[in-house]
């Protein structure tokens, strides 16, 4: 139930955020809104300090991978594409985790990798039940992505949560299958797949964060926290608003 309630305000948060999410906005802006909805409800920005990371959200615009600072210098234009990533902690210390993509405007290219994103993380949420292999998750990632020309990036993955923010097990979106560990009834974790147009390659910025795609290619990330019941999963970070449903944007 605590992490049902972390779940429900990260993606409260989201839905909160939607209508501001147009051109002209900064992503400092957004920061600063989601950071008082956040503290509105008694709760954490939990990637504020961070191993010092210095917003309370990640903004990854167009070819940012995952962990984009929001800042005031830039704002958002027609035919941009934005990861939003909004991580709660509750006043009773429980992590709520997700992250959707934003269009902004038109572009048809930033469209379908979006599409094809999500379609990926529901299809590897579709599997989630006991007994099955974390790399099951990877091996329907990784085939619906490539299906589509998309590279999965190698270096990011998704992780246990709950009373800490990152946790066992690592998640992985690529890669082996037919062996590691296995899904079993109570775990809670993260789904966080990022496609690249282009390759797979990341390389991080001088600020120490930013993860960029190396040949400057579109890239796309959705993310989901789930919990593991006795036949089958609960999505924690489903959206109240219903906003989370296939087509995004
Ligand atoms: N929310 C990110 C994740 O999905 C982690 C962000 S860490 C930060 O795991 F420090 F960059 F905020
Ligand atoms: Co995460
Ligand atoms: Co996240």
């Amino acid at each position: 139930e605590a992490m049902r309630r972390a779940g429900r305000l990260a993606a409260e948060t989201l839905d909160f955020i939607t209508p501001h999410v147009k051109p002209g906005v900064t992503t400092g802006e957004l920061d600063r809104l989601c950071h008082g909805f956040t503290e509105d409800r008694g709760a954490i920005s939990a990637p504020l300090n961070y191993r010092g990371f210095p917003k309370s959200i990640c903004t990854s615009v167009n070819h940012v991978v995952c962990h984009g600072i929001p800042d005031d210098a830039k704002k958002l234009k027609n035919g941009d594409i934005m990861n939003l990533d909004i991580t709660v902690r509750t006043p009773d210390g429980y992590h709520g985790d997700s992250s959707v993509m934003f269009v902004v405007g038109n572009t048809i290219q930033g469209e379908r990798l979006c599409r094809i994103t999500q379609e990926c993380l529901y299809k590897s949420i579709a599997l989630v039940k006991p007994g099955v292999r974390l790399s099951e998750l990877a091996r329907v990632i990784q085939q619906h992505a490539e299906a589509h020309g998309y590279s999965v990036v190698r270096d990011f993955c998704g992780h246990g949560l709950g009373r800490l923010f990152h946790d066992a097990p690592n998640v992985l979106h690529f890669g082996e299958y037919g062996s590691g560990p296995v899904i079993e009834e109570g775990m809670f974790f993260t789904i966080e797949p990022m496609l690249n147009i282009g390759k797979p390659g990341v390389k991080i910025l001088n600020d120490g964060w930013t993860a960029v795609t190396r040949d400057k290619t579109l890239s796309a990330q959705f993310e989901h926290s789930v919990g593991v019941t006795k036949d089958g999963v609960d999505i924690f970070t489903k959206s109240p608003a219903g906003l989370d449903q296939p087509p995004c944007g």
